[in-house]
């Protein structure tokens, strides 16, 4: 999801439920499907015992695949959300990886790891370090040499009224938002960008599963308003950002360490 707009609310249900919930049937927070991120993860990760850091990592979608792909292969979350994290937890017992993961509950760029990482992960998080750029330097300073960073953030498809823009948050182009990339010192060696497709399933998705959730729990004093959030949320995706909005996922080397 973008920036926390998607998780303002006009009345106090708990913003964690909302999320929860909204992102039962599409656990990747970003809007990439499951071959996406498994051929960037298959891209991005440079050798099986490699070590993985996700700045932002919410459930921590992303590292639970690569361990479950990667039986060598050591990973670090890092995330503000108790229960998010909590969630993740679960999950990676459930799997049988629990033992190659260390989440960290704390503001990302606060995190100061003990040894560097081969690759770092940072999606749809970027708002945690204050842009694109920012959310490179933190990453950089994590990276052992030779590394990479696999990082998605918005874009613009097509000029965006400023409504999107005072909703989502300033992005830039496709081809300026690299430029800027390679400007900071770093070279793609891959990329994604996220389908018409990929990016209106998400949207069903999210605001589907919390209308079916309300729905189906007529007498639950948080329906009204998880479902009075989900028809609120497609009709902006719909109305404000459906056509002009975007998502770029890159995979970074350091141009010149
Ligand atoms: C849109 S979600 C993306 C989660 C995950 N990267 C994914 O793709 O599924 C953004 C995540 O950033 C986390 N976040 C926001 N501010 C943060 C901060 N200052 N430090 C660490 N995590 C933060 C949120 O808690 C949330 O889990």
């Amino acid at each position: 999801m973008r920036s926390g707009r998607a998780l303002r609310q006009a009345a106090p249900v708990d913003r964690e439920l909302i999320s929860r919930i909204a992102h039962t049937d599409h656990p990747i927070k970003a809007p990439l499907d499951d071959g996406s991120v498994r051929r960037l993860l298959a891209r991005g990760i440079p050798r099986d015992d490699a070590r993985v850091l996700d700045l932002g990592c919410g459930t921590a979608e992303w590292l639970l695949r690569a361990l479950q792909t990667h039986p060598r292969l050591h990973a670090e979350g890092v995330d503000i959300s108790e229960q998010a994290l909590a969630q993740a937890d679960r999950a990676a017992s459930r799997l049988g990886v629990r033992d190659r993961l260390v989440l960290h509950q704390r503001p990302a760029a606060d995190f100061t790891p003990t040894e560097p990482f081969d690759l770092v992960l940072s999606v749809g998080a970027a708002h945690a370090f204050g842009g694109l750029l920012p959310t490179l330097a933190a990453a950089r300073e994590h990276l052992a040499p030779g590394g990479r960073v696999l990082i998605g953030d918005g874009i613009w498809e097509r000029e965006p009224s400023p409504e999107a823009v005072e909703m989502l948050g300033d992005f830039a182009d496709l081809a300026t938002t690299v430029d800027r990339v390679v400007a900071d010192g770093w070279t793609p060696v891959d990329g994604h960008v996220s389908t018409r497709r990929e990016l209106d399933d998400y949207e069903w998705s999210c605001w589907g599963t919390l209308a079916s959730w309300a729905l189906d729990r007529p007498a639950d004093p948080d329906a009204p308003q998880a479902l009075e959030t989900a028809n609120a949320r497609r009709s902006e995706w719909l109305r404000v950002y459906r056509d002009t909005w975007g998502f770029v996922t890159l995979i970074l080397r350091r141009t010149a360490d």
